[in-house]
């Protein structure tokens, strides 16, 4: 038995997701051959990556007898809607604690999109107000909660440790089934907290794989993201009981964050109305549409050849859209 299969894990979503080849979008930007592996669709209230990570933290909560999962994210987390939709899934109860990350929203994103959802999947909703810190809010009420009996499991933000990580080492593992077929040169997606980009890099490792991995920020300029990245892939690496990786191997690009996590850019925007228009797929303003905007400029710098096969995993996140209508 390999190691991976050691690991609880219950069924939340439908796998392996799809790989496709983006045709129109090769043609048009005239790089590289550009394919999608389509972790949008991973099931799970619409899908997104945190289907793979729950897979493997909502059976730890139940090894740890949970009676509440508590998770943290901003207001429009998708990490937070897809927690929701686990726990009503399997009779928990959940409470999710909403960071205001953006300077000046409108009213819509504060109650569409995501946090509409959250709600409609029986989750009890929280903000945090704006001049407190959101860790120092939550460990407030998860002790006040404790205190009164309650079995309490907390799932850190994005759902990234080294629990939820091994849902992207199981990603990596159904790319390199299928990569006898692609070649690929290259991974690229969204990174935020972590934890699906140390996911694939200890996949790297324990799978033994070459591909180079590259993350674009989304939060957190480089040194900050690259150190949360290998911390969480070393410790991953270490529960998989494989090589640790090296620093060099953690690869990411902060310059197409914008002004803030959450807040919309230019570049997103073309992004995102491009996958839509040419091939009908559906980007998101905070994550997938700042990657995909990053790869537009990787390619624009000359960073792959013409005929490199690049995977773009497509981490999800439609839902908040609505929220973003103002951006647009
Ligand atoms: C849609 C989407 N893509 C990408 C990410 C980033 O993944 P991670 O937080 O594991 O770095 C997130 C999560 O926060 C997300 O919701």
């Amino acid at each position: 038995m390999y190691m991976l299969e050691k690991f609880e894990r219950i069924k939340l979503g439908h796998f392996p997701t799809p790989i496709e080849h983006l045709k129109n979008i090769t043609k048009y930007l005239d790089g590289p051959n550009i394919f999608i592996k389509r972790d949008d669709c991973t099931g799970l209230a619409t899908g997104g990556n945190k289907t793979r990570k729950l897979e493997f933290l909502m059976p730890d909560a139940l090894k740890n007898k949970a009676k509440l999962i508590v998770t943290v994210g901003a207001v429009q987390s998708n990490h937070a809607r897809q927690t929701a939709a686990a726990c009503a899934l399997m009779g928990l109860k959940c409470l999710i604690i909403l960071e205001q990350r953006l300077k000046d929203p409108p009213e819509s994103y504060m109650k569409s999109g995501n946090v509409f959802l959250d709600k409609l999947f029986g989750a009890e909703v929280k903000i945090c107000p704006k001049d407190e810190s959101v860790s120092e809010y939550s460990e407030k009420l998860i002790k006040d909660i404790k205190s009164k009996g309650t079995n309490v499991y907390f799932i850190p933000g994005g759902g990234s440790n080294p629990v939820g990580a091994l849902g992207y080492v199981e990603c990596l593992n159904e790319i390199i089934k299928e990569n006898k077929k692609y070649n690929f040169s290259h991974i690229i997606h969204a990174t935020g907290s972590a934890g699906t980009q140390a996911g694939l890099l200890a996949g790297r490792k324990y799978f033994n794989c070459n591909i180079p991995v590259i993350g674009i920020c989304v939060r957190h300029k480089k040194d900050t993201q690259v150190d949360k990245i290998y911390t969480e892939a070393k410790k991953t690496c270490e529960k998989l009981q494989c090589n640790i990786l090296d620093k060099s191997d953690v690869i990411v690009y902060d310059d197409y964050i914008g002004p803030g996590y959450g807040e919309p850019t230019k570049e997103m925007i073309e992004a995102t109305k491009l996958l839509a228009k040419k091939e009908a797929i559906l980007l998101d303003p905070v994550y997938s549409g700042k990657a995909f905007a990053g790869l537009i400029g990787l390619i624009k710098n000359k960073k792959f050849k013409k005929n490199d096969n690049v995977l773009f995993i497509h981490t999800g996140g439609a839902v908040s859209l609505s929220a973003y209508e103002w951006a647009f």
